[in-house]
């Protein structure tokens, strides 16, 4: 039977992580994360990962938009929009504040108990990534971080504490946030420092092994301690178009997305496929494994993909393309598409593709946990936002999720829009790259008054959601 609409249980909502938004980076016993350690850049200038803190240098986590103190005043407006659910982090170093401890920070779990309660007193689902972007410090510096194999079980550790307290809360969780982007970033994404001298690859695809262990353990741990639940892997989506018919660039499409289901194809089917093993050989890589290994990721299959979608991206055999900016990825421009004032591509079709190739190559459940356009904001002198780019942007992509659903066929159970509430860029460590419903009084060097003002979009988003994306 053919649907008209999205289904009436569809999840809207929006996405915020804790190290970009909370702040409170040493409160109630919080221990340093890679966050905490990583200054900010701009659109031309890298952040960089600091030894500690450094006096005089800015760490944009440290206040990030205080959703710490004002959570409560800002599940209020996600609750005035409608949101069914929230999308959100653990903080890993509220819960074990160096990372290696066996007794749990109260005060953390508190923390999120409090969060949780307040988004089920308005009917709003959390949907909780266990590791964004968040590395314990600690960890880092004493370990290496996901070099070493120990790292699985400090996260258990982790896991089981998050899973076993808040087991009656959440039922939706994603264990890493954007797991195939330690390829590209492993520092952001895996508090990784390759050295020079190093085999880049080696590190990277040890350290990934340990992570897709850990999240399979994970799963499975998650489910014997409630059935009910539902734990997602979390991938950024980078759909690539060949830039010609010719068969050498389809090739090269096809290549750059095999890095990319190299990490889904073992979290969704449980097993490094043939295609990933080849990979490993032609790199030299000989991973180093337990014997247990191959029954964890055949037992923590996981139940839906995560995935983060902004902007799509070309492959090519031309040597002298032009590229442009992208999500952690710098593509080849396409010349059919515009962009934003950040480079990233603006391609709502290319969503729907994504969508397509997912479902189509695994079959399970899809949610579309991220999802925005970052732009410049101006505060107009009576107050309002007028942000029609970003509903123009927004529009575009829920068209393409409806078409996706309702005539292409795909599962697709809720859509997050990054950064709902305006917060710290990942990338770049801005505050003016805004993606939110909700305006943040805070510009690129920390001041501020902190003050939450609803844009346009924020009317508009509402309205989506009251017609459950009818009107939009
Ligand atoms: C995703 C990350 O890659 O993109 C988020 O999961 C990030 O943490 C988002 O914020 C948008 O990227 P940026 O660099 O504009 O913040």
């Amino acid at each position: 039977m053919s649907k008209e609409r999205l289904p009436d249980n569809f999840l809207w909502g929006g996405a915020v992580s804790a190290n970009q938004c909370e702040g409170a980076y040493n409160v109630d016993g919080k221990g340093l994360s890679t966050a905490d350690v990583t200054t900010a850049g701009s659109r031309y200038v890298k952040r960089e990962f600091t030894d500690g803190i450094i006096e005089g240098k800015y760490y944009p986590s440290h206040e990030a938009i205080d959703f710490y103190h004002r959570y409560k005043e800002d599940i209020a407006l996600f609750a005035e929009m409608g949101f069914k659910c929230f999308r959100t982090s653990i903080n890993w170093t509220r819960i074990f504040p160096f990372g290696d401890e066996t007794e749990p920070n109260e005060a953390g779990l508190k923390f999120y108990d409090n969060l949780f309660d307040e988004l089920l007193k308005y009917n709003i689902q959390p949907v909780v990534t266990i590791s964004h972007y968040e590395t314990p410090l600690g960890l880092v510096k004493k370990y290496g971080s996901w070099r070493s194999r120990k790292m699985v079980d400090f996260f258990l550790r982790y896991c089981e504490t998050i899973f076993s307290r808040y087991k009656d809360k959440v039922k939706y969780w994603l264990t890493f946030n954007e797991i195939n982007v330690i390829t590209l970033n492993p520092t952001i994404s895996a508090g990784i420092v390759v050295k020079e001298g190093e085999d880049f690859d080696k590190v990277v695809y040890q350290a990934a092994h340990h992570m897709l262990v850990a999240s399979a353990k994970a799963v499975k741990l998650g489910h014997e301690i409630n059935p009910d639940f539902k734990i997602g892997m979390m991938m950024l989506y980078p759909i690539f178009y060949a830039e010609t018919c010719k068969p050498e660039d389809q090739l090269a499409a096809m290549k750059a997305m095999d890095q990319h289901y190299y990490f889904s194809d073992v979290q969704v089917r449980g097993y490094y496929s043939s295609k990933a093993k080849s990979f490993l050989a032609s790199k030299g890589i000989e991973l180093e494994t337990e014997p247990e290994d191959e029954t964890a990721l055949r037992e923590g299959t996981v139940d839906f993909i995560g995935f983060s979608y902004y902007n799509s991206n070309v492959a090519t055999t031309r040597p002298e393309a032009q590229f442009t900016g992208g999500n952690m990825l710098n593509a080849v421009k396409n010349p059919y598409l515009t962009e934003s004032a950040w480079g990233w591509s603006i391609d709502p079709i290319g969503l729907r593709i994504s969508l397509n190739n997912l479902y189509d190559r695994y079959q399970i459940p899809l949610f579309v946990v991220e999802n925005g356009l970052g732009a410049v904001d101006k505060v107009e002198a009576d107050g309002r936002i007028h942000d029609d780019y970003r509903i123009a942007y927004l529009r575009e992509h829920i068209k393409a999720i409806k078409a996706a659903v309702i005539e292409d066929g795909v599962d697709c159970i809720g859509y997050t829009p990054w950064g709902c509430i305006d917060l710290v860029s990942a990338s770049t460590g801005e505050m003016e790259k805004r993606y939110g419903f909700i305006y943040v009084d805070k510009d690129n060097e920390g001041k501020g008054t902190l003050a939450r003002i609803r844009k346009d979009s924020f009317y508009w988003y509402k309205r989506c959601i009251e017609t459950n994306g009818e009107d939009i």
